[in-house]
């Protein structure tokens, strides 16, 4: 159920106007809606009710501890990639026991912390890494579990930066050295393997190369099993991407359905060849859980008709929101109060000095300086991308739940963005 619409001419998040938090908390803000947040979690929970299922929430999409703590409160666990993120998840109450550590570049010190703090498992992404994790875990008199995050050559049909199945990509251990890998990490010591895991990429809307990612992945396991090598879990990855609201784009695979034929196959697998023996399975879902919960607020600040272009410029930049520049991707945007007056076609940009700072491009809106616009479908990859880039304080984040507003995270000043640094004596 949609979460921000208009009330009485005023687009509002659940029941808070999104025009009285830009007058109370300033501008540009982020504002997610609870609702939609559990709603969109819970999407991922009821598919796996009754199952040996956990929902790693991937927290690299909105690490605020606020929006932790809500998932954390459902039973969620987390997906983290570095040592900080590990302590964002302590520091909401998360239990480390639930917590999966992705990444191609874990330190000894991160390595260390994660075992120390008691994670359930780390993927690990190539030989070097399980050499190292061995000797971490050896010099603590542990045993660390491991997964072995397996690229299965799958084309997920997203944008390159975030396409992550391919061979030609820096993510996990090649499809072909697999085997030998896994023998390789069962020979050492102080690894208990316990999992197999992958990611083929973000922003899916179809979930069939997902699905060809499983298969293959359960081919994996029988080789793995014949060989005497038992895997206690399966990690599928990320979850299913979001209607961004791009003209032409299907809509995204109801997350249920997809689980649904995920644990379909699963299901066949293990009854054909497991006598139904269950596997734990786990997923790493983030924009499917946030995207939709969050906008960013901004504010027109000056309007500047021109020859070829009609630029509106507003107090967001790329700074707070780099998808549009980084990805070319298109983010939707709606007047909080609509206007009557003629619309004409802009582009949105900030303030900061580059040409690559634009929000949204070729836009009909009708608009006055002091407007508000709604950057909408921000809630993931959006803060947690920001940047202090022209020495500008990150965004506000505030949560609504009903009429209440939660300020999550005040908004950072100037000053506090070079307070770490200090001139030389
Ligand atoms: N697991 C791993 C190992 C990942 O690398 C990612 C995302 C996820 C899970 C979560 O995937 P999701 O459910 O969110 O699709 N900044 C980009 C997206 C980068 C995704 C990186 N990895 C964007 O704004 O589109």
């Amino acid at each position: 159920m949609p979460h921000f619409l208009y009330q009485d001419g005023v687009l509002h998040a659940e029941g808070a106007s999104l025009s009285a938090i830009a007058d109370e908390f300033g501008t540009p803000t982020y504002v997610y809606s609870k609702a939609t947040l559990l709603e969109n979690f819970n999407a991922y929970q009821d598919a796996c009710a009754e199952r040996d299922a956990l929902v790693c929430y991937a927290m690299k999409a909105n690490s605020n501890l606020a929006v932790l703590d809500l998932l954390a409160r459902q039973g969620a666990g987390f997906d983290i990639v570095s040592g900080g993120e590990l302590l964002r998840v302590i520091a909401a109450g998360g239990d480390p026991g639930k917590t999966i550590f992705s990444g191609v570049g874990k330190t000894e010190a991160e390595m260390t912390l994660a075992l120390e703090k008691g994670i359930l498992c780390f993927n690990v992404e190539s030989i070097p890494e399980l050499h190292r994790l061995n000797a971490v875990a050896g010099k603590l008199g542990m045993r660390a579990p491991v997964s072995l995050r397996v690229n299965p050559n799958v084309d997920a049909k997203t944008h390159p930066y975030i396409a992550t199945g391919l061979k030609a990509n820096k993510f996990g251990v090649s499809f072909d050295e697999a085997l030998d890998t896994y023998r390789a990490a069962a020979a050492l010591p102080h690894l208990d393997v316990v999992g197999i895991d992958c990611h083929i990429g973000s922003q899916l809307l179809d979930d069939a190369p997902l699905l060809e990612a499983l298969d293959k992945l359960i081919d994996l396991i029988d080789t793995l099993h014949a060989e005497g090598i038992h895997l206690h879990h399966l990690d599928i990855g990320g979850g299913i991407g979001v209607d961004y609201g791009v003209a032409g784009d299907a809509p995204p695979v109801p997350v249920g359905d997809y689980l649904g034929r995920l644990f379909a196959r699963i299901d066949a697998w293990r009854a054909a060849k497991y006598d139904g023996q269950p596997l734990k399975v786990i997923f790493e879902p983030g924009r499917s859980i946030v995207a939709e919960a969050g906008v960013l607020l901004t504010r027109v600040e000056y309007l500047k008709p021109g020859a070829e272009k009609n630029f509106c410029i507003v107090d967001a930049a790329m700074n707070d929101m780099m998808r549009p520049t980084l990805y070319g991707a298109w983010m939707g945007l709606q007047a909080v109060t609509q206007r009557e007056s003629e619309a004409l076609m802009w582009d949105v940009v900030g303030p900061i000095c580059e040409s690559g700072d634009w929000l949204a491009r070729e836009r009909e809106l009708a608009l006055e300086p002091g407007d508000l616009l709604a950057m909408m479908t921000a809630g993931a990859y959006g803060m947690t991308m920001a940047s202090n880039y022209n020495t500008r304080g990150r965004a506000a984040e505030v949560i609504v739940d009903g009429d209440t507003i939660h300020l999550v995270r005040r908004r950072e000043t100037p000053v506090e963005t070079f307070a770490l640094e200090t001139l030389i004596k």
